[in-house]
Formats: structure tokens, sequence, C-alpha cells
């Protein structure tokens, strides 16, 4: 506790209808960063949006636009979603070959690095990589589709990834997404999370900016 708390509500469960609304409504929430799932139906069995979406909601925010790309290859797009404005681009570990030349190269773009894992994917294949990543995106739902529910056995995970990076004595920043709401953020930020995505959550509430403050003190 006592810690800085991250929120990130994930833009998969605004109203496309009214994108730019509800990028504002997050624009002028207690929210610090912004989440965007990418998803290319072959990573994960669902597509969600791409680049012209994340420039528009670039254009109505200036918060930090954490850009999660659930593709197959992501290197080949890397560039291209610095330049459609992301902060950081976090890959998935299960997607590339070289994880670490992977996060030097998004680094060498100038922006923030991040890797992600799956649920069944353990935090030891990270041993190696921290140095490399401003931020681990520990995924507690299989990546895909949001309003699912948080595994539970995640957070054992963050437990042991915070204390992988106490040891190693890096500035990585643990992020965790998937069935994350008012009643089990607090567990999170507490095991260890620096920054909590939440979609449905958000979206989905009544008055979204009020459930964002529950979330950050839940
Ligand atoms: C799932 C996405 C998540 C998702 C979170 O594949 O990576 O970011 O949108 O949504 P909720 O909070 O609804 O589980
Ligand atoms: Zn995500």
């Amino acid at each position: 506790m006592g810690k800085h708390r991250i929120l990130s509500p994930s833009m998969l469960s605004a109203d496309f209808g009214n994108l730019e609304r509800d990028t504002r409504l997050v624009d002028e929430s207690a929210a610090e960063w912004v989440h965007i799932d990418v998803m290319d139906g072959v990573f994960v069995p669902n597509i969600s949006f791409g680049f012209p979406v994340l420039k528009a909601i670039r254009q109505a925010t200036r918060k930090f636009l954490d850009v999660h790309l659930m593709i197959t290859r992501p290197m080949r797009y890397a560039e291209r979603f610095v330049r459609a404005g992301s902060d950081l681009v976090t890959i998935h570990f299960e997607a590339v070959d070289d994880p670490a030349a992977a996060l030097r190269e998004i680094r060498g773009l100038g922006v923030k690095s991040g890797i992600s894992i799956k649920p069944a994917t353990p935090v030891s294949v990270l041993e190696g990589l921290l140095e490399y990543a401003d931020v681990v995106l520990l995924m507690s739902v299989e990546p895909g589709f949001g309003g699912q529910s948080y595994i539970e056995g995640s957070t054992r995970k963050i437990m042991e990834l915070r204390r992988m990076t106490d040891a190693a004595g890096t500035s990585t920043l643990i992020e965790v997404d998937g069935g994350i709401n008012a009643s089990n953020a607090g567990e999170v930020f507490r095991a260890g999370a620096d920054v909590v995505v939440a979609g449905y959550a958000v979206f989905g509430a009544d008055d979204p900016a009020g459930e964002i403050l529950k979330i950050l003190n839940a």
C-alpha cells in the first residue's frame, strides 16, 4: 500500500459509436493510462481494431497510450504503432522468437517497451528480460475478449513477479489485465501490481468515472 496506483481503462469495452465521448471521459478521469487492445484474429480468436481507431483515440486524449498487441509477428508493425501515437508498445512473449531483441527495438523507436504473458506461461520466462522491459503485462484471462472472469491463480503470479523485479532491482512496472473490477482490484494491487487494466468494469458501469475511483481505491 501507499505505492502509486495506475488504472488503464480498456477501450475494447468502450462504445465505438461514441468513441470520442468515451475517450474524453477517460481523459478527464483519474485514470492515467488508456489501454488499447489490438487483435489480429490469428494470435487470438478475435479481431478488434487497428491504426485508424488508435489515431482517433490519440486525438481525443493526451494520456499515456498503453498499446497491447495480441498479434503474430508484432515487430512488423511496431513502428506504425509508434507513429499512430503509442507511448508503450507491449508485445506477447509467445508471439516473438527473440523477445529481448524485440524489446530493445521498441525502445529504439523512442517509446516504452512491454512484454506480456498468457495465463499458462510461467513468469520464469521473464528472467533475463526484465532489463529490457519497462512493463510486464500479466494476463489474468485468456487474451481475446473483454468481460471475462479473473483467473484466481493470477494473484500468485503477480506476487512471484514482484519478487523477481524487486530482486532484479529494475524499475519494470507490473501491469495486470483481465477481469479486474472494484471487488478484486485491491487484491491485485496488494499482490504487487503497479497498473491494472479494466474494460467491462469501467465502461459497463453507470458512472465510469466513479467506477475508476472505486477501482483505484479498492
Ligand atoms: C483481453 C484484453 C483485455 C480486456 C480487459 O484480451 O487484453 O485488455 O479488454 O477487459 P476486461 O477488464 O473486461 O476483462
Ligand atoms: Zn489488454
